[in-house]
């Protein structure tokens, strides 16, 4: 079955694929095992096929090159795809617009992430980092991915936001955490009670603090990235409007905080289960001082093929939604205008033509002798390739890092006997049960 008929006089070839269940399509199997979902479809149909999921006709995108024929985009065919996920939630987020829109607002917001401002941001976030890790409560089901994600929260609202008062961060934080499982809700209605009312009520607070605080970032020079993002000037000395300021402060503390979550929960399993890569990880810190300052993080070379490691395995966005904005064709296949397109990178980062024996956790890959990276341009991709390439990856790096310096330094963590890890797909990859270690404090 074919997805769309090819005009006449149009050369390339229909796209393979199958719809999958009734009504459901591959829904289900996307949200048990996206990887296995994806190799079958590479096998039956090749590295553009079409499927069901989601109440939505898709076509996937497999292998490197199609991700680079996407993120190069020489025809301008392919926009973005995230408004039916994120819409709701983060409309007019930077990631959620297309061409020169996106550009202008993509160039005011990198500003805010010049070197001078990641020293800034990590001489910030280590004091709540080193407080909230070494207050870690050793035991026998110690639910790491809940720590990870409670102490990246505390130190968000400071970081982003600079909010001093404990009451109102405490409120702000609340409403991020029901604003971000909005995507992810099923049951999309307004009711009272429901996550989805939630999450909107979430939402509303965010907006209304958020826009509160911009007279007062204006006038002041605070070291926060809000602070940073109501200075940041084009060539014309224009700003962003108070509305995209609101818009963008609450998508980029999303994109930041899900995403580095998942990260290091997938550092901790793996460390976990191969305890020599984490002595080596203490050893390496245990060099350093106690607190970093940016030059220091060259020095972790281990942590960081840990963390690429890691991320190879899961990525904490798996895939990339676009939508194509005109007729176009890859691998000569026929795309019409308005097709939702998923590029899978989970699937780019398992393909065994670039990655030896892919399933294995194995850090020593991204050495400066093996750089198995380096097969492709685009193998390995977890920050996405070409116009909305991650904006954050050094924040995010600089962030995981400094976690992980406190959490080798002050513990020692292994896996409980037997445990089997069952991941939730639903959003960036994370362990269902909260992901239990059994902690150990060092010293
Ligand atoms: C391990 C952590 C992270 C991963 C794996 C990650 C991954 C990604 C990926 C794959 C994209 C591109 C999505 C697409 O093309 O459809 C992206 C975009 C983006 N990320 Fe990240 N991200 C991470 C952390 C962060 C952090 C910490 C921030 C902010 C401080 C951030 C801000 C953004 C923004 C603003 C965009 C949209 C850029 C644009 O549309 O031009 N991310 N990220």
């Amino acid at each position: 079955m074919s997805f769309a008929p090819v005009p006449s006089g149009v050369t390339a070839k229909p796209i393979p694929g199958e719809r999958g269940l009734p009504v459901l399509g591959v829904s289900g199997k996307m949200m048990r095992d996206p990887l296995g979902l994806r190799q079958e479809q590479y096998e039956r149909h090749g590295p553009v096929n079409w499927f069901q999921a989601f109440g939505m006709r898709q076509v996937g995108l497999l292998g490197p090159d199609a991700a680079e024929l996407v993120a190069i985009n020489r025809d301008k065919a392919f926009g973005q795809g995230w408004e039916p996920i994120l819409g709701t939630f983060f409309p007019k987020g930077v990631l959620l617009l297309d061409f020169e829109e996106h550009l202008h607002r993509r160039r005011l917001m990198q500003n805010t992430f010049s070197p001078e401002r990641l020293g800034g941001y990590l001489r910030r976030m280590q004091t709540g980092i080193t407080r909230d890790v070494r207050g870690w409560r050793p035991g026998a089901r110690f639910l790491a991915r809940e720590a990870v994600h409670d102490t990246l929260l505390n130190v968000s609202t400071g970081t982003f936001l600079d909010i001093g008062n404990p009451g109102d961060a405490a409120r702000v934080g609340e409403a991020f955490v029901n604003t971000v499982r909005g995507p992810y809700t099923m049951m999309r209605l307004p009711l009272p009670g429901t996550q989805w009312s939630k999450a909107l009520r979430g939402r509303r607070l965010l907006e209304e603090y958020t826009a509160s605080q911009i007279p007062a970032k204006h006038a002041g020079d605070g070291d926060d990235v809000f602070s940073a993002l109501c200075h940041s000037r084009d060539e014309q000395g224009h700003g962003l409007s108070e509305e995209d300021l609101v818009n963008q402060i609450i998508f980029l503390m999303m994109a930041a905080h899900e995403t580095t979550t998942s990260a290091l929960s997938s550092m901790i399993y793996f460390l976990g289960r191969h305890p020599e890569w984490q002595d080596r990880l203490r050893e390496e810190s245990l060099s350093l001082d106690e607190q970093l300052d940016l030059k220091d993080l060259d020095q972790l070379a281990t942590c960081d093929m840990v963390m690429k490691e890691s991320v190879r395995r899961f990525p904490p966005i798996s895939e990339l939604a676009r939508r194509t904005v005109k007729d176009t064709e890859v691998h000569g296949h026929f795309i019409p205008a308005g097709t939702a397109v998923s590029v899978s990178v989970l699937f780019n980062h398992h393909m065994e033509e670039y990655w030896p024996d892919p399933m294995t956790w194995d850090p020593g890959r991204f050495a400066a002798d093996r750089r198995e990276d380096k097969s492709h341009r685009f193998a390995w991709t977890p920050f996405g390739g070409g116009v909305h390439k991650c904006i954050g990856l050094h924040f995010a790096s600089l962030q995981i890092k400094a976690v992980m310096h406190q959490l080798v330094r002050n513990f020692s963590w292994r896996l409980p006997e037997g445990y089997r890890l069952r991941t939730d797909w639903s959003g960036p990859p994370a362990p269902k049960d909260g992901l239990p270690v059994v902690l150990s404090r060092i010293g």
